[in-house]
């Protein structure tokens, strides 16, 4: 496989075009198709070779990038064109449940299709720059065969051959990413109530929360071991300090929608007499584990 060996990228959306114009920029000979053709305009001026058919673009390369919606359009797309998928590689990049990445592969597997699932742990601006990110698992050979190319668009970690495990882990930062967000918004409705601006409030969330992140490690060793004695930080104290903040954000005004479930859970927990435990007890109402 030669450095610059030629790519084909199913579906430009927002991420499909970053992906496409970055591996065409590093040099490979790139093939795009996309439902709505027009999007592909600017990338056949800049090089690309647009397909007139989703058969035409898989033909094209040994390696086939699907970005688009969901699985569901994905499977659409593929399906009809199996055959000439066989002996071939396919990154499949949207995202979706591990479930669906495993169901995708098994079909692969079947088809004698080479399939590497990811994730994408950047947005489209960061495609192609040092802050992005890729997770993938699958076939480790396609992976390894590819990899020059696939490093290209951000960093690429890998996490074996179960294919449903870039998305289990892409999904997982995604959740620790949305419950900041939320956290940052509620407490700006919070602070907004006293005419605080967000921008304001965003300068020393932000300082707080990358203070906070220094603590996952210790969190993570609660977690890992399921044992939650300390001296700091009970599920009691905390639960206290959940019901300040739920009254305040009521008698300021402010839905307590987003901190109620910890509260819940924390309350849960004293329930249960473990009051005296570390406040990342609460993971044990959520989670299962292997059988
Ligand atoms: N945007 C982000 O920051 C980001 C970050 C990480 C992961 N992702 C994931 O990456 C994937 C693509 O995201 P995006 O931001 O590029 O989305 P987008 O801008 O909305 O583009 C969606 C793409 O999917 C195509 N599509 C939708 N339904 C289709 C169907 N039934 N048949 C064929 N093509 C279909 C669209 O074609 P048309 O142009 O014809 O509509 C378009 O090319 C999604 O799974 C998304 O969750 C996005």
């Amino acid at each position: 496989m030669t450095d610059r060996h030629p790519v084909t990228v199913v579906g430009l959306g927002a991420m499909g075009r970053e992906i496409a114009r970055v591996l065409l920029e590093a040099g490979h000979p790139a093939t795009v198709w996309n439902r709505t053709p027009s999007r592909a305009d600017d990338l056949v001026a800049e090089g690309a070779t647009r397909a007139d058919t989703v058969a035409q673009a898989v033909t094209s390369s040994p390696l086939v990038m699907v970005c688009v919606l969901d699985y569901a359009a994905t499977r659409e797309l593929l399906e009809p064109v199996a055959a000439e998928l066989a002996g071939r590689t396919v990154v499949q990049l949207t995202t979706g449940t591990p479930r669906q990445a495993r169901e995708l592969a098994a079909w692969a597997a079947e088809c004698g299709i080479d399939y590497v699932d990811s994730g994408m742990m950047a947005t489209p601006p960061m495609i192609g720059s040092e802050t992005s990110q890729f997770l993938y698992s699958g076939d480790e050979a396609a992976f390894q065969r590819y990899r020059p190319a696939l490093e290209l668009l951000g960093t690429s970690r890998w996490f074996g051959a179960d294919a449903g495990l870039a998305s289990l882990y892409d999904l997982a930062l995604l959740s620790g990413m949305y419950t900041m967000f939320a956290g940052f918004l509620h407490g700006a409705a919070m602070v907004g109530t006293a005419g605080v601006s967000a921008a304001e409030f965003a300068a020393s969330a932000g300082e707080w929360l990358r203070a906070m992140t220094a603590s996952l490690p210790y969190a993570a060793a609660f977690v890992d071991s399921g044992d939650y004695t300390t001296d700091v930080q009970s599920v009691e104290f905390n639960k206290a300090a959940l019901d300040v903040i739920v009254q305040a954000s009521v008698d300021q005004g402010v839905a307590p929608d987003l901190v109620a479930p910890i509260q819940e859970l924390l309350a849960r927990q004293l329930a249960e007499g473990h009051g005296e435990e570390s406040f990342d007890r609460i993971i044990e109402s959520i989670r299962s584990r292997p059988a």
